[in-house]
């Protein structure tokens, strides 16, 4: 059975106070929930006071990034055993908002996902195309790049715990949202490209979906097959629509 998570990307937004409030809330929620991982990312500075409010909680800790190189100097950086020395469990790597802003490559990620294992934290891996690759058809073969070149280079241990999210850019935080039909179509083609690789133990990997995803329309996109949850943004920083997400499976 694989794991059904949701899991709230707050990115840059909330100040510690406010993050504090809402991961309260949260845990004020989270009771109500059955069978269900909630993860939720807030930013750097909020991660340690967060881990006090949600540590005998059953909701995880993430980061967003960490750093492509182990300690020293790499001014602004945070290295992935700081964060695993504060209680993060997880950590988001290859968000199309890296790779596009802060040109992330294949090449820096799988420097940042060989780090993040080295320090026992789980990533969460982000493939998806933008808006004219999905217009011209290519969609496909975009996600299976950005497989290729980062998931296939994992050991088969690494890759039991691997977590996987498609967000197609043109839907992110545009209120757009790939039709419950497009986003089962590429899931499973994703987890084709890894079985491909890792055989039968890619059915055991949750595939979440993350894009305009809310508490309206996580019912209709859960219910498809290869959906196992999804990765939420702008409606993560609402602990009501968050957890009401959650209860869409
Ligand atoms: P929105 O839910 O705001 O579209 O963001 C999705 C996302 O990028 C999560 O990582």
């Amino acid at each position: 059975m694989r794991k059904q998570i949701v899991a709230g990307n707050w990115k840059m937004n909330t100040t510690p106070a406010e993050g504090v409030k809402l991961a309260k809330e949260l845990v004020a929620l989270e009771g109500s929930l059955n069978n269900v991982s909630l993860i939720i990312a807030p930013p750097y500075t909020h991660l340690s006071m967060i881990q006090d409010v949600i540590g005998k909680s059953s909701i995880a800790l993430s980061s967003q990034n960490c750093a492509d190189e182990v300690k020293g100097a790499y001014t602004g950086e945070v290295s992935a055993s700081m964060l695993a020395s504060i209680g993060t469990e997880y950590v988001i790597l290859g968000h199309s908002e890296r790779r596009q802003y802060y040109s992330e490559t294949s090449e820096t990620l799988n420097k940042k996902m060989a780090l993040a294992y080295a320090n026992g934290l789980t990533p969460i891996y982000c493939v998806g195309e933008n808006k004219e690759e999905r217009e011209a058809g290519r969609h496909f073969d975009v996600c299976r790049k950005q497989i290729e070149e980062v998931v296939y280079n994992l050991t088969e241990e690494q890759f039991d715990t691997l977590v996987v999210a498609y967000e197609p850019i043109w839907a992110i935080g545009t209120g757009l949202t790939a039709s419950s039909d497009q986003a089962q179509e590429i899931h499973a083609f994703i987890r084709e490209v890894l079985t491909s690789k890792f055989g039968a133990k890619a059915e055991n990997t949750s595939i979440l979906y993350g894009g305009s995803c809310k508490p309206g329309n996580a019912q209709e996109i859960f219910s498809k097959k290869d959906v196992d949850g999804g990765l939420i943004g702008g409606a993560a920083l609402v602990a009501e629509d968050f957890v009401a997400i959650a209860k869409s499976f």
